[in-house]
Order: structure tokens, then C-alpha cells, then sequence
């Protein structure tokens, strides 16, 4: 009886030493870099979630690369993956992008995106899909119609930020802000309760998204499971409110349901459904994260805010000679070409947007709006930080505290 029970805990043994064998040593037909693959199952996801700080290369990172160099594997959210940090190497993947390398994300991304976005597919669909993006965020609208609509409506959330009477979490109302507007623009979204629903939604899907892919009741991503479920049912909605309604707004919704109807075209409603959710994660975080960042960090440096108010004066000093309305190009530059020649960023090392075919699609209108947000800041308002300011990253970058600022109108 010993003798049968040592011989099964033995087998056992060899079993898992195999098992354990096998997921550090994943069958590859080339050569692997180095790396560990770290716990089976669990990977190596628990020590790339811990949180860090902003201001230096992610521990989780830093620690291989002086280990294993700039490339190494993992197992990252029940993937295998092999990570690449080296800023050559990053760029050329870009731009080989459906020629030697096939843009991917993992399978808790798809089931979140659900298969059906711009992010899924490839050549001919990708690029319709982008140039139906770029109708709607792309130079031409931004300088014809986007333009001068954010100026105004950006103007008037500061206004009544600085007329409310207390401090502000720049993070949360620059969110409420730019969410609301591109919810307005994309599906005529304008009830204050509705897209409240909505923006709550999409903040699930944000707080589980890079989260291990575990969906019971309680975890992040089951709460992100159940925010797209209701996300996608509210944008539907709209679609099926507005086919039944015989009125044309001349929006981008009607541009859609246009495009649905042609003969010969490739977007079903299910696509334009799921392209509208992928638009509008897109620009829930991102934006005013970005915005938030530009805040925190020209409240740090004092005289970058003395600096920028002369920079930004003079602009309108120049403009009133010519002609009143600061173009778009002008806003593209302002903000993105001082920030990476002060920094001296080259292009390689800098690919906030990505790069290559997969080149964020909103970027000018990310950058534009982040333009006229600052230039209306240091021109027309004084404000100071008050409370707030930490940033965290776990690994997306976050303001556990936000950021409250107190605005003031500068005429007061
Ligand atoms: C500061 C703001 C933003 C940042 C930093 C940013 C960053 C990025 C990055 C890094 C990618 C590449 C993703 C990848 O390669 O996996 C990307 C793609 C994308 N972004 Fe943005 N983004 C911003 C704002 C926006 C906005 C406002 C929109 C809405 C129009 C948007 C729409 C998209 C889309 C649709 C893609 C996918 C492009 C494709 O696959 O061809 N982004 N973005």
C-alpha cells in the first residue's frame, strides 16, 4: 500500500515538473528570447499590475531589462508574449505592420471590444474603417466644423469652473467634458442623465480592461464585461431611435446609417455600433488624461506658466494683425511641437500615439482639443492646484487624489 502510494506521489511530481516545464519553455519554431513566464496560470501579471510611479521606467520593465536586455518574454493576463524595448526595433514593428507583423491584442480585449472594431481588423476593412473615423475627427472637419465648437465649448466649462464657486477635479470635469462632447457628436448623445449612464459604463470597462481576465460577480473585469453589455445596448438604442425617426440631422449618426444603406458597402450596423463603442472608449480617458498631465506639470514649473501666458498673448497679438480665428494648425502646433522639442523627443522614442498604419486616428483632434484647453487656460483665467496631484501608474496612469484647481476669471 506505502509502496503504491509513493509511486503515485512520485508520477504526480514528475507530472507537474513536466507542466511547470512545459509553461516556462512555450513551444516556439524560433528561437525565444529570455525570460521567465513566472507562475503557471497567473504568469507574470501580478507584479506587472503593481502600482508605480510616473516619473521612471515601470519597475516591472526596468528589472528585465537589466536581467535579459531590451527584449524578453513573459506571461502577461494568461498570454504569451514577447516584449520589445527597444525604440528602433518598436518603430520598425509600426511600420510593418500587416506586412512581417499582424497588429494583435490579447482575448480579454476582444471579447471586451467584441471583435467587430477598427482595432480587429486588417487591410482593406481597417482602412475603410479609419477613413470613416477620420470624416468625423480627421483635419478637414476640424477645420471646417470642430474647430471653432470646441473652442466655444471649452471656453464655457471654464468659465462656469471658475463661476461655480468652488474648487474643481480638473481629471473628472475635463473627463465629463470631452466624453459629453464626442458623445454628442458621434451619436447626438445631449441628456445629462443618459450620458451620465453612459460615461459610468464606460468607466467600468476603463477599471477592468487591463485587469486579469477572471469574470466572476466582484471582479474588474466582469464589471467591465457588464459596462460594454450596457454600453453597446444604450448606443444601439440610439441607432434604432433614430431609423425610426424620419428626421435627418446631417450628423455623423445619419453619416453612418447612411453609409449602412449603400450597396457595395462593407459596414454592417453591427460594425458601426461597435466602432462608435471603440470611438468613444477611445476618447474617455485618453484626452483628459493628457489634459490633467498638462496641468500637473505646468503647475510644477512656474515659470513655464509665465512663459506660456507671453507665448499664448503674443499669439493673439499676431492673429488680430491677420486674421482673428487661430487656425487649426497653429492649435496642432502649439502644444505638441514646444512640449517634444523641450523634452527633445525624437519620433522613435515618442509614439504617444502609436505609429505606422495603426497611428491613433484622434490624435489631431486629442491634440487640438489639449491646445485650445491650455491656451484658453493661461490666457483667461488664473488658477492654482489645491488639493490632489499624485499620479500612479498600474501601469495605466491614473490621479488617485485628481487634481483640484481653483479658477479664477482673470478680470476679478
Ligand atoms: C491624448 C489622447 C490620445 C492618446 C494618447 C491616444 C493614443 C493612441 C495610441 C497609442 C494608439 C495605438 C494603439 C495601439 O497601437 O495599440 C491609438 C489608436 C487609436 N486611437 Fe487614440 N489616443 C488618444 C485620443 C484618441 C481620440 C480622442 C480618439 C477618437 C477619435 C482616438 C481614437 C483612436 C482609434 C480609433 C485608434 C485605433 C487606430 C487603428 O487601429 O487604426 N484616440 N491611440
Amino acid at each position: 500500500m506505502w509502496v503504491v502510494f509513493m509511486c503515485l506521489v512520485a508520477l504526480i511530481a514528475v507530472w507537474v515538473s513536466h507542466w511547470v516545464y512545459i509553461w516556462q519553455n512555450p513551444k516556439c519554431n524560433w528561437k525565444l528570447p529570455p525570460g521567465s513566464m513566472g507562475f503557471p496560470l497567473i504568469g507574470e501579471t501580478l507584479e506587472y499590475f503593481t502600482p508605480h510611479s510616473l516619473y521612471d521606467i515601470p519597475p516591472f520593465i526596468k528589472k528585465r531589462i537589466t536581467r535579459y536586455g531590451s527584449l524578453f518574454r513573459t506571461n502577461l493576463v494568461g498570454q504569451n508574449i514577447v516584449v520589445s524595448t527597444d525604440p528602433e526595433f518598436n518603430y520598425h514593428i509600426f511600420k510593418n505592420e500587416g506586412k512581417s507583423f499582424l497588429f494583435w491584442y490579447p482575448e480579454s480585449f476582444t471579447e471586451i471590444f467584441g471583435g467587430q472594431d477598427i482595432l480587429t481588423y486588417h487591410g482593406v476593412v481597417h482602412k475603410y474603417l479609419k477613413n470613416l473615423v477620420l470624416h468625423l475627427v480627421g483635419p478637414e472637419n476640424l477645420k471646417a466644423k470642430l474647430l471653432s465648437e470646441m473652442e466655444e465649448m471649452t471656453r464655457k466649462h471654464l468659465t462656469s469652473w471658475a463661476r461655480c464657486g468652488t474648487t474643481v477635479d480638473i481629471k473628472q470635469v475635463s473627463s465629463e467634458m470631452v466624453f459629453n462632447y464626442f458623445a454628442y457628436k458621434l451619436i447626438g448623445y445631449d441628456g445629462l442623465e443618459g450620458t451620465r449612464k453612459l460615461r459610468e459604463n464606460f468607466s467600468a470597462i476603463i477599471n477592468g480592461i487591463i485587469s486579469f481576465p477572471l469574470s466572476i460577480p466582484g471582479t474588474a473585469y466582469h464589471a467591465c464585461l457588464q459596462g460594454r453589455k450596457n454600453a453597446l445596448k444604450m448606443i444601439k438604442e440610439k441607432f434604432d431611435e433614430r431609423k425610426a425617426s424620419n428626421k435627418k440631422y446631417g450628423d455623423y449618426l445619419d453619416h453612418l446609417l447612411e453609409e449602412v444603406k449603400k450597396e457595395d458597402t462593407i459596414l454592417t450596423e453591427e460594425i458601426a455600433v461597435n466602432l462608435v463603442f471603440g470611438l468613444l472608449f477611445a476618447t474617455y480617458e485618453t484626452t483628459s488624461t493628457a489634459l490633467t498631465l498638462a496641468v500637473k506639470f505646468i503647475s510644477d514649473h512656474p515659470r513655464v506658466q509665465a512663459e506660456l501666458a507671453i507665448e499664448h498673448m503674443q499669439i493673439i497679438k499676431n492673429r488680430q494683425r491677420k486674421d482673428s480665428q487661430i487656425t487649426w494648425q497653429e492649435y496642432r502646433s502649439m502644444t505638441f511641437t514646444h512640449m517634444g522639442n523641450e523634452l527633445h523627443l525624437g519620433s522613435k522614442t515618442f509614439m504617444g500615439f502609436g505609429g505606422g498604419v495603426r497611428l491613433c486616428v484622434g490624435a489631431d483632434f486629442a491634440k487640438v482639443q489639449l491646445a485650445i484647453f491650455i491656451h484658453q487656460l493661461v490666457l483667461n483665467l488664473r488658477w492654482t492646484v489645491v488639493k490632489g496631484g499624485d499620479i500612479i501608474r498600474k501601469p495605466t496612469l491614473t490621479f488617485p487624489n485628481g487634481l483640484h484647481l481653483q479658477i479664477l476669471e482673470k478680470h476679478l
